[in-house]
């Protein structure tokens, strides 16, 4: 929905500082609160896969919950598919619970493991299809 989009990307900018390209293509999840976006994630297909991209929560809604509920409903969508994720280290357990298992750099695809090259302190993460 281009409502949806904007307000993504008005969050991600408040939230990161920096603006968040969402392609037409792009699935996108949003977690509202008497309609204001708290929480926001991306499921952007590419080269025959899916990949779970730009989770964010609130900053001021951290550790509550709302990520793991949207993560759960990200799960759903992704649904049967395959999906990648490249994420920080320390979120192993939290992206474990959808599923994702970390996986060598070297598993993803190749785009992929160009943007992983180039991060720092980040694991590779897959869930695999159904
Ligand atoms: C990471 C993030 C999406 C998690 O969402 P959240 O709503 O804060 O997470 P939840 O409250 O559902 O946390 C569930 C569990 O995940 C783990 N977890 C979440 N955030 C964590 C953090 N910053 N460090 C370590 N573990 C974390 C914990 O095990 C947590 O359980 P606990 O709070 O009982 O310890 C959110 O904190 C966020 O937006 N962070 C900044 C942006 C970011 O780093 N995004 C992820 C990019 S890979």
């Amino acid at each position: 929905m281009a409502g949806d989009r904007a307000d993504a990307v008005a969050f991600y900018r408040a939230q990161l500082g920096r603006d968040v390209d969402i392609a037409d293509d792009e699935e996108l999840l949003l977690e509202r609160e008497g309609g204001t976006v708290i929480a926001s994630v991306r499921l952007a297909p590419g080269h025959g896969t899916l990949e779970l991209r730009t989770m964010v929560v609130d900053a001021r809604r951290q550790r509550t919950g709302v990520g793991t509920r949207l993560l759960a409903r990200a799960g759903r969508a992704i649904g049967e598919r395959e999906c990648y994720c490249i994420c920080w280290s320390y979120l192993e357990t939290f992206y474990g619970t959808a599923d994702f298992v970390r996986i060598a750099p070297t598993a993803l695809p190749e785009f992929l493991r160009k943007r992983f090259a180039a991060a720092k302190d980040q694991i590779a993460m897959r869930r695999a299809p159904r």
